[in-house]
């Protein structure tokens, strides 16, 4: 297994959104390492309910990328796509979109209900708890693998349709579609609001 090439901090520290992404293969042991990874996240009440779907077919990827490029081009005809600070990022998101099937790998975590999640404390903000952590491990093992990945959920806009190109059953919902792949850019540090402005001590 590989290990420790990477410092944990560091790694916290310089994992941004990978979205240019190489369309060479990744080899079948390493994704099972980056998955492995992720399956290692909690889970609420130890259910270990998640699931991960790889998507590596060029028709499905197609499929996802259709849906994908839809909500995309929705997102960049909003008003806020357009602020100078956000321009980087949709040129980024733009390649993603139109590189989408490409890429050599889509990675779908989901979560198994017991019932249905819009109808119950799931749809609030504990909807995705026992998925997010698995998603954090997998963002920072595929840095230490020396893999590119970005969490994307517009491709998800149109959930309905999503679940049918995965074959979801009803109590399975999808939570992202992460690309994965090795990277084309390099990773830098990452920019985030300073502690000052988001610790707060006691009470708000
Ligand atoms: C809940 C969530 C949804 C996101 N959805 C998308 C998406 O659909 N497409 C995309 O390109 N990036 C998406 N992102 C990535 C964010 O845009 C990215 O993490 C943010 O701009 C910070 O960038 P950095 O991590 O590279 O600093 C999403 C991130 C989160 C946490």
């Amino acid at each position: 297994m590989t290990s420790d090439k990477i410092d944990l901090f560091y790694a916290i520290h310089h994992t941004r959104a990978m979205r240019r992404l190489k369309p060479d293969p990744i080899p079948d042991g390493i994704l099972m390492q980056l998955i492995s990874a992720a399956n290692q996240g909690p889970t609420g009440s130890n259910k270990q309910n998640a699931s991960w779907i790889v998507v590596r077919d060029v028709e499905q990827k197609v499929k996802l990328a259709e849906l994908n490029r839809k909500a995309v081009d929705a997102y960049i005809d909003s008003p806020g796509s357009a602020a100078p600070e956000r321009r980087g990022i949709v040129r980024a998101v733009k390649w993603q979109r139109d590189h989408f099937s490409e890429i050599p790998v889509l990675l779908i975590p989901c979560l198994t209900f017991d019932t249905n999640p819009t109808n119950t404390w799931h749809a609030g903000a504990a909807a995705g708890g026992s998925i997010w952590p698995a998603v954090q491990n997998l963002l920072l093992a595929a840095r230490g693998l020396g893999l590119g990945a970005a969490l994307t959920t517009l491709g998800l806009s149109d959930r309905p349709a999503a679940k049918a190109v995965l074959g979801l059953p009803e109590l399975v919902e999808p939570f992202a579609i992460i690309p994965v792949g090795y990277p084309m850019g390099k990773f830098g540090p990452l920019t985030r609001r300073p502690l000052e402005d988001v610790v707060h001590y006691d009470r708000w």
